[in-house]
């Protein structure tokens, strides 16, 4: 179904790069921005944490009603960004296994599964410095200290990190403003927008991560989203951004 979505994906490489740099007029954003990355608590480039950091800027600029949902974080580092970019008092749910990524099924490629098992034979590699974040042994602990690096209090800023496997966990029944989607293979994919979706108010987005990288989160979108294109948006910015209209 997004087919010309991915022929366009690359088509607007160029622009995709400069887009980010011209935004940010916060100095504690960019900072914030540069020790995500450098201190390897994320496996987004630049421009995708700027774009992340806009959009849940523009959902408090638009005042949007709902919660802020995250599933993926790994380290944390995009959950960070999104944290430091809301109104405090909006509440952020992050939901992640925090420890190792379940196993892709036969819905997703050979892609998936490569990957997969180069994580269960030791051999994948974290971002810069780090260690991949599925090798280590409190990985929850691990994401409140980088939050707490950053200068952001969980409780103040209404974070909550939801422990657990997303199709014993992920349960939304709230109204959600944006959630951030990274989680790379289909079941997980699909439990995401299975639960999130239906919640997503008028003007709410969704910020996929995955979409040009792994076939799995691609089927999953496209399966999902097959009879509905006509009640959503598809923008693609680094990654692909869906937003509800209304
Ligand atoms: C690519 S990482 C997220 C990267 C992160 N957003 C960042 O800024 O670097 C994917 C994360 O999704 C989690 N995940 C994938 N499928 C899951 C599932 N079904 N239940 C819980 N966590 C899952 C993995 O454990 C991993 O932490």
């Amino acid at each position: 179904m997004l087919e010309a979505l991915q022929r366009r994906a690359h088509q607007f490489t160029a622009a995709r790069l400069k887009l980010p740099q011209l935004r940010l007029s916060d100095r504690h954003g960019h900072a914030l921005i540069h020790q995500v990355r450098a201190n390897g608590w994320t496996f987004l480039s630049y421009g995708a944490l700027y774009d992340l950091y806009a959009r849940v800027r523009a959902v408090e600029e638009r005042n949007l009603p709902g919660v802020l949902v995250e599933a993926g974080t790994a380290r944390g580092g995009s959950a960070i960004v999104m944290a430091y970019a809301k109104a405090a008092s909006r509440p952020l749910q992050v939901y992640d296994a925090f420890g190792m990524i379940p196993p892709p099924s036969d819905r997703d490629g050979q892609d998936a599964h490569d990957r997969y098992r180069e994580i269960v034979e030791g051999r994948a590699k974290g971002v810069g410095q780090a260690d991949y974040y599925g090798y280590d042994a409190d990985l929850l602990a691990a994401v409140q200290a980088n939050f707490q690096q950053a200068g952001i209090d969980l409780a103040a800023a209404h974070v909550g990190l939801v422990k657990g496997l997303y199709a014993e966990t992920l349960r939304i029944d709230a109204p959600v403003a944006l959630a951030h989607l990274d989680c790379d293979w289909y079941d997980s994919v699909i439990t995401c927008l299975t639960q999130i979706v239906p919640n997503l108010v008028p003007g709410g987005w969704l910020v996929v991560d995955d979409y040009f990288d792994w076939s799995g989160c691609r089927r999953a979108v496209d399966d999902y989203f097959g009879g509905k294109r006509q009640d959503f948006n598809f923008v693609i910015r680094s990654r692909l951004h869906i937003q509800r209209r209304g």
